[in-house]
């Protein structure tokens, strides 16, 4: 069975990940921010497949409890797909810099910091021969290529620095065998998105994870949506 880690789980495209991947017989470990907002997976936890554990990305003492109560599980794959949009239609001369900071916190550094303290797990899982991978969530607005519209100065840089961090890792960690994808899920009917987006959450999902099943290890480091298309850096 494969051991599946959803960081960000409790709404939107990471609960739709939990649900998608129970069903096809993975074991998750699905993180929630804090307790309070855990109410729709708890409705998930009669499955004895799925355990439910506590992590703020951007808390370094959550993620050191995180960490140390992962330690000693078996992890194949992780699918970090927690974020913030931050403030909306800022324009210049009004962007606040402490929202600026939150936002690169979050979806920026956190994600490596996850990650770095996860790699012994899954550096043992790629040993064992298992197909290894870590799939982070970004997004088309981290294209610098495909910025044609200007604006989402917080956002845009955030995902645009983690695309960049991220394909150094792929490279790194190619020599250990451990696969790793950057994924737009395309424009999905969330808290982030809102209801005018086009994409249901489950339709994005079963896009997303045929992407993750076809990983191979030639295309590690690759900027893809939920369809399959490269997005251009
Ligand atoms: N929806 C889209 O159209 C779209 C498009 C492009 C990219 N994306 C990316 O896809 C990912 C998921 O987005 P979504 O649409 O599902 O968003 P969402 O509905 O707003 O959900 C975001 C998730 O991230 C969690 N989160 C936020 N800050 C966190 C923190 N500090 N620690 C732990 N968890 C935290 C939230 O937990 P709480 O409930 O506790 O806040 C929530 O579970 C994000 O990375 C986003 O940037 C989404």
């Amino acid at each position: 069975m494969k051991n599946v880690v959803v960081i960000g789980a409790n709404r939107g495209l990471g609960l739709g990940f939990t649900e998608a991947l129970l069903k096809r017989d993975c074991h998750v470990i699905a993180t929630v921010r804090s307790a309070l907002h855990g109410a729709s997976l708890e409705k998930l936890a009669v499955e004895s497949t799925l355990d439910v554990m506590q992590l703020d990305v951007a808390d370094p003492i959550s993620r050191q409890r995180f960490h140390r109560d992962l330690a000693t599980r078996k992890i194949d794959t992780v699918i970090h797909n927690a974020g913030i949009y931050g403030p909306r239609g800022l324009v210049p001369g009004k962007i606040p810099e402490d929202d600026w900071m939150k936002v690169l916190h979050v979806d920026t550094v956190a994600p490596l910091m996850v990650t770095q303290g996860l790699l012994p797990q899954l550096r043992l899982s790629a040993a064992s021969g298992n197909p290894t991978a870590i799939h982070f969530m970004t997004s088309r607005m981290g294209s610098i290529a495909d910025n044609g519209s200007g604006g989402n100065y917080i956002y845009r840089s955030a995902k645009a620095g983690l695309n960049a961090a991220v394909r150094s890792l792929a490279l790194d960690l190619s020599s250990d065998g451990i696969r790793v994808q950057l994924l737009h899920p395309g424009w999905v009917k969330t808290g982030m998105r809102g209801e005018q987006a086009p994409l249901s959450v489950e339709e994005s999902v079963a896009g997303l994870l045929e992407r993750c099943a076809e990983l191979e290890m030639v295309d590690t480091g690759r900027f893809v949506d939920w369809f399959g298309e490269e997005i251009p850096w």
